[in-house]
Order: C-alpha cells, then structure tokens, then sequence
C-alpha cells in the first residue's frame, strides 16, 4: 500500500483523536526509519521516547520471535517467568522493593494513584485520598490520570472528574507547602514528573524536588514520581530521580521499557506496596510473557552495550550542538534544557513550522505548542547525525530570521 492509501483509509476509520502529520512509515532501523513510499527518515522523535535502543534492535526482535514461538500469554492466576526475571531486573536496579506490570503509562500512573489512595487510608485515615500534582503535567488518559494531569485542556468536556486532585507549579516551593498545609490530613501524596515532557521539557530544580521529599517524609505522606517519559536512562540515568539524590516512594515506567511492545509498570517500597493485596489491582495483559521478554532484552541490551552511559555522552554533545545555536540566533532562540536525550529548544515562535520544515529535509522532532521543539533520540545515536539535525535547525532558523 503507498502512502496516500494508508493515509486516506485512516482518515476514513480511524477515530480522529489525533491530528497526524501527512507520513505513514513502515519500516524502521536504528535511528531511520521508512515511509511508505520509500523515502527515509533521521528519527529525532523515537516514537515519543519509546524507542531508546533505536528501532528493531536485534536483541529485542530476536527476544520478541523466540518468545512468540514459545508462549504468547499466561493469565495472572498462574506464575510467569520473565515477568518474574523483568521485577527482579527493576527491584535490582531501582529504589523499589516491588512491581506492578500493566500495559501503558497512564495504566501504571492509574496504579500510583490507587496505590497511593490504599495506603492512604490504611496508614493516615479515611480522609487520606488527595494527591497534589503540578501544573502543566502529563500523567495520562484515563479520568484519574488526566484529573492528576495539571492542564485544563486535556480535562475540557470529560467533567465530572474524579476528586481529589490539586495542583501547585513547579519549583515553586512556597505554594506547595501552603497547599499541603491547606489539604492537611487529607493529603496522602505528591506526585510530579522530574522533568515534564508533554508540558515543554521542563526540568524540575535540585533543591525543590529535594525539598519535596523532605517535606513528604516530615508530613508523613508519599511522593510518586512518573517516569514514563524519564525512565530507562533517557535523562543519561537509569532513572531521573537519580539525578536528585532521592528516592521515590512510588514510581512509574512504560514508553521506552518495552522497546516498542506495550508495557507499564507501577514500582514501590515495601511498606507502601503492601496496600495493596490479592484483588485489589489487576490487569489481564499486565506482566505478559512476551511485553517482559521484550522488556528483559531491552535492561540487558541497555547494560551490556552501556546505552544509559551513551545517552548521557551524546546528550552533553547535542546540546552543545542547541546551545550553539542560542549564540547564533539569539533573537529567536529562549532556551535550550534538558538532560540526556530528552532536550528541548525553546523559540520565540514557529515551533510547529520548524518541525515541518524539518520533515521536508528528512528528520522528525517533535514541536509541542508552536514555541517548544522536543528531541527524543534513541541512544544509539552518533555525533554524525546530531551534526546533520543541528545543521538543519541552524538553516531553518537563519531562514526564519531573514524574514524578520
Ligand atoms: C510523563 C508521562 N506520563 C504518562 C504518560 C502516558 O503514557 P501512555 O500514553 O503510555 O498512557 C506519558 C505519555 O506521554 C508521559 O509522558
């Protein structure tokens, strides 16, 4: 099928819930990937931060075939061997004593919530059910997720929404105190992205997310950290709560653990996992056999070829490459932030004509709003191409500022 028939059959039967950029891609490989036509692509999007190890990396296909070959799915009634092998990979290398497998992000943040909720009222009192979250979040689609998500929009008609949420901004530390004084025993967790990804790659300061955890242990009450968009070594650590010196009480994975077969997890301390007990959470597909064969090979493949260490390096030297480019276009050029693989260039204006101009020239990014360009690279990626996007940006933005 050529790119314009899978595009007009989408258009016809698919629930328009996304607005789709005009490219139907078939194939990928590494860092490239292929559109229907045939015309290749540099990937600088990654399926949204699901394709750290670039796409089809042998590991994981080969993990994904032998799996598929062997068994495909097993009901939680019974025990499951690389769901048990993938737990003890997470606990091994985490803060967590425990996990929750589901099949999402906004599954395991859905997890947190109830986790969160349970405990609550197991360790504080009945009241103990609200959580804070931050302006601009992203936690997810489901109604609780989108409620502890902070940006009315993705809210907008869905009314009446579950309670218990409020909403502080980041690294603002004296609302958040004003707010856990205000919700008092009712409060049972704080939960926030370290950097927020949908919301514009904002990186949350040291001494706040630092004081958040001193200020839930004082107050007695949990701090979720979702690291859907974080995790798996996208910030240059395994985990971006690393980055802070601190431990989560909960938190949550899902885009890049699978390699690109779905796959959430819901990860805590043991004090805090005990809320819950047989029958209080479930989920058919959650811990399948094939999602943490796929999940094992893609810890093992990121620990024998050192990509958490990759990302990092190749993090540091893109954004050199973005942050040279502040110098040469300063009028357009805000900010460049980040860490790792998950940057962000923020520009005056044209974001989204940036993004389609980067598209003409063969490289995908993402443009969040029309003043956010996001770059999610995979791991694997080399100076080389970091070169070629950098030079790109720098042609489209001398072009945008001669039209000034
Ligand atoms: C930080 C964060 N949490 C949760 C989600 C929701 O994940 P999913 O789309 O897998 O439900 C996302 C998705 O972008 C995210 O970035």
């Amino acid at each position: 099928m050529d790119s314009q028939s899978i595009m007009e059959l989408t258009n016809e039967h698919v629930m328009h819930t996304y607005s789709r950029l005009p490219l139907a891609l078939v194939k990928g490989q590494g860092a490239r990937v292929w559109d229907a036509d045939g015309k290749e692509y540099l990937d600088f999007l990654g399926g949204l931060a699901v394709n750290s190890l670039g796409h089809c990396h042998p590991r994981v296909v080969e993990a994904i075939k032998k799996q598929a070959e062997n068994f495909l799915h097993c009901s939680n009634l019974y025990y499951i061997q690389p769901q048990a092998e993938l737990a003890k990979w997470l606990v091994d290398h985490s803060a967590a004593d425990r996990v929750f497998f589901c099949n999402s992000g906004a599954e395991a943040n859905e997890a947190a919530i109830k986790l969160a909720r349970r405990w609550g009222k197991a360790n504080r009192g009945p009241d103990a059910g609200h959580i804070i979250s931050l302006r601009n979040s992203f936690h997810g689609r489901t109604l609780a997720t989108i409620t502890a998500t902070g940006q009315a929009k993705y809210q907008e008609g869905l009314e009446p929404l579950p309670a218990g949420f409020s909403y502080v901004t980041l690294n603002d530390l004296a609302e958040l105190e004003a707010e856990i004084e205000r919700q008092g025993d009712k409060l049972c967790a704080i939960m926030l992205e370290v950097i927020q990804g949908e919301g514009g790659v904002n990186v949350a300061d040291r001494e706040y997310v630092q004081a958040v955890r001193r200020l839930c242990d004082e107050r007695g009450v949990l701090l979720i950290i979702d690291e859907v968009q974080t995790g798996m070594g996208r910030t240059g650590r395994l985990f971006g709560y690393e980055h802070y010196d601190i431990e989560p009480d909960i938190f949550t994975l899902a885009k890049a653990l699978g390699g690109g077969v779905p796959i959430g997890a819901m990860l805590a301390k043991e004090q805090v996992a005990e809320a819950f007990s047989p029958g209080t959470h479930a989920s058919t597909f959650g811990g399948n056999p094939l999602a943490c064969a796929a999940g094992l090979a893609v810890v093992q493949t990121m620990e024998d070829e050192g990509l958490v260490e990759r990302c990092a390096k190749m993090g540091e030297y893109f954004m050199e490459g973005l942050r040279s480019l502040g110098e040469k276009h300063p009028s357009l050029v805000q900010d460049v932030r980040g860490k790792g693989l998950i940057l962000g260039l923020e520009i005056s204006r044209g974001a989204r004509d940036v993004a389609g101009a980067c598209l003409a020239k063969g490289i995908l990014v993402n443009a969040i709003g029309d003043r956010v360009l996001r770059f999610l690279p995979p791991f694997i990626i080399t100076e080389a191409e970091i070169d070629q996007v950098v030079a790109a940006l720098d042609g489209i933005l001398s072009g945008m500022a001669s039209c000034n």
